[in-house]
């Protein structure tokens, strides 16, 4: 199959993710892409078998480039297999009322780009301080050292369990195959 691997970023935790999602797929024997969403202007997704999405929430919404994506191809992205990724650092935790906002945040986006996703991954995503401007810096102290006490909050600290994002990855790759 060829699969489209697209990703929008602030910090750059989400294009880790993605390239780290576009190997695994080329190591199962897939051709793949690799496109940051900013610069999909004029794409043809008639050129692939299959489509990740993977953008991050900030301040509860997707970089604007990932609705207006969903949006400009939501009926061919409702005709093929896809897997969207939603990086966060809520997915980090087990607090109900963060993962709600998980929720709502992902319907708001499907409500507002019409396209509903085949599968949904919430990704644990990165504390990365080494990226931030003053005020996000300020900020993401705060909510660190609240959710996660024992954390050194003038390091980068990635979140994400990889071993777990292979076995959804894989789950949906065998399930868009068949
Ligand atoms: C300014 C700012 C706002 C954020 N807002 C949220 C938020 O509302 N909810 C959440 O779960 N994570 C939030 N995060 C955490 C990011 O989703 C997380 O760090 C993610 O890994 C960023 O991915 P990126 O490096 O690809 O941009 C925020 C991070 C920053 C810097």
């Amino acid at each position: 199959m060829k699969i489209l691997v697209s990703y929008a970023t602030s910090e750059g935790h989400t294009r880790k993710v993605a390239r780290w999602v576009a190997d695994g797929i080329y190591d199962q024997g897939h051709s793949v892409e690799l496109l940051r969403l900013a610069d999909a202007k004029d794409i043809d997704l008639d050129r692939y078998d299959g489509v990740v999405m993977a953008g991050s929430v900030h301040v509860g919404h997707y970089q604007p480039e990932v609705a207006e994506f969903a949006s400009a191809h939501a009926s061919k992205l409702g005709n093929m297999p896809t897997l969207f990724l939603s990086v966060s650092l809520a997915a980090a935790g087990h607090d109900a009322e963060d993962w709600r906002g998980l929720e709502r945040i992902l319907s708001e986006f499907t409500d507002a780009t019409t396209w509903t996703p085949d599968r949904v991954v919430q990704v644990a995503g990165a504390y990365m301080p080494s990226e931030y401007g003053v005020l996000s810096r300020f900020v993401m102290r705060r909510i660190i050292a609240e959710k996660d006490p024992e954390a050194d909050l003038d390091t980068d600290h990635d979140y994400t369990d990889w071993s777990a994002l292979r076995r959804e990855v894989d789950s949906w790759l065998a399930e868009a195959e068949a």
